[in-house]
């Protein structure tokens, strides 16, 4: 169905979603329903769009290519917003050569030694896309595809839910997996992400999501000033394959040390080897409070220049931050602007990399009958 201005699209009309013709105008209004736009095609002309949400101070454009969020507004100490998360303006470049900018990851953030792991005693060989390993569910994964999107507003809140069904031996991967992610925007302005699946045959799984952040605005330069504290006494040290060694380290005298607030940049360029391999920090922080029923707070960024912070509350027990290290100036932001190496930040709420080959890490597997479901919220404030 071609869609035109006015035109009340079929799945949305019961929500009383009113589509626009182009990407770029849509505007949501504070707690109102999200709106929909066109962002691009695919070369098999399968339409992307993309649906803009507000609420309590907080903007979120999200497309239904890969989930992925293409901007994310917050107010500064001034009330000025500007978008913290690093992306494109066009659905090309994002099909082209986007190092998961705003993507949801499935099925397994992080990466899988060699791309292989044993489970009830089959042997399972995965996509290979990083090096010899599968990074972030192999050559397509989930942030490469094309998501149903159902908008939803409940009392005060806000938001989407995001379906994806992968399919059987999808990427190497066993079992059907039934994905739903639900992004909301609370009326303080938090965005919530509510990951639930579920599979047919025993699986593993590992969900996230891949915002790049720089809290004084993409296209502002590095964020090496910004202020990061992270509730966590041990990480995973890893190999030159960034595959961890099994190893829960203790941070204690290590520039990974973030249990106080310190800058980013503070450390980075210390000559110790777990920093040669990334390139600078690229580790899964092994959080105190492991697993948890509610999400419980476990980091938090701070801009001091725009006051802008955002808090992390998650129920995973680990945290990848990723400084951004493989950014190389070759891509052109949403700001127009080029991204270069610490021009944003990831934090990545997870189960540990490489845990299907790590009897004593948190269980990644998913067996028939049981939902994964996991939750990550990030509270703003200026
Ligand atoms: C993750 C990994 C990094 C890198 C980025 C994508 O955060 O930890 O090593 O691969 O994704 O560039």
């Amino acid at each position: 169905m071609e869609l035109s201005r006015r035109t009340v699209i079929a799945g949305a009309a019961a929500a009383g979603i009113t589509a626009g013709l182009t990407g770029g105008t849509a505007h949501a209004t504070a707690g109102g329903r999200p709106v929909k736009s066109l962002f691009g095609k695919l070369a098999d002309g399968t339409k992307v769009y993309r649906w803009s949400l507000e609420n309590g101070g907080t903007r979120l454009k999200v497309l239904s290519y890969g989930g992925i969020v293409q901007s994310l507004e917050i107010p500064d100490r001034r009330g000025r917003h500007a978008n913290v998360s690093l992306g494109f303006d066009n659905l090309d470049d994002y099909v082209a050569s986007s190092p998961y900018f705003g993507a949801l990851i499935g099925r397994y953030g992080n990466r899988i030694g060699q791309g292989r792991f044993t489970l009830d005693g089959t042997a399972y060989q995965l996509s290979v896309n990083d090096g010899e390993q599968s990074l972030h569910g192999g050559a397509q994964g989930f942030d490469k595809h094309v998501w149903d999107v159902e908008p939803f507003t409940d009392g005060s809140d806000v938001g989407l839910h995001l379906y994806y069904t992968s399919v059987d031996g999808e990427m190497g991967y066993p079992g059907t997996l039934r994905t739903k992610v639900t992004y909301t925007l609370t009326r303080h302005g938090d965005w919530r992400i509510d990951y639930e699946a579920t599979t047919d045959k025993p699986t593993v799984v590992n969900l996230t999501s891949h915002v790049y952040f720089n809290l004084a605005g993409e296209s502002s330069g590095t964020i090496y000033d910004h202020e990061l504290s992270i509730d966590a006494s041990r990480y995973t040290p890893v190999d030159a394959g960034l595959i961890p060694t099994g190893e829960l380290a203790r941070v204690a005298g290590t520039p990974f040390d973030f249990r106080r607030a310190k800058a980013v940049g503070r450390d980075i360029r210390v000559a110790h080897p777990q920093l040669l391999y990334g390139k600078g920090l690229d580790h899964n922080w092994a959080l105190d409070k492991g697993i948890t029923r509610r999400p419980e707070s476990v980091a938090t960024l701070r801009d001091p220049s725009s006051g802008r912070t955002m808090r992390i509350a998650t129920t995973e027990p680990g945290l990848q931050f990723y400084s951004g290290n493989f950014l190389d100036g070759s891509l052109v932001g949403t700001g127009g602007t080029v991204y270069r190496q610490g021009d944003g930040l990831c934090l990545e709420t997870q189960h540990f990399p490489d845990s299907p080959n790590k009897p004593h890490f948190p269980s990644t597997v998913l067996r028939p009958g049981q939902t994964y479901r996991t939750t990550t919220v990030h509270s703003f404030s200026a």
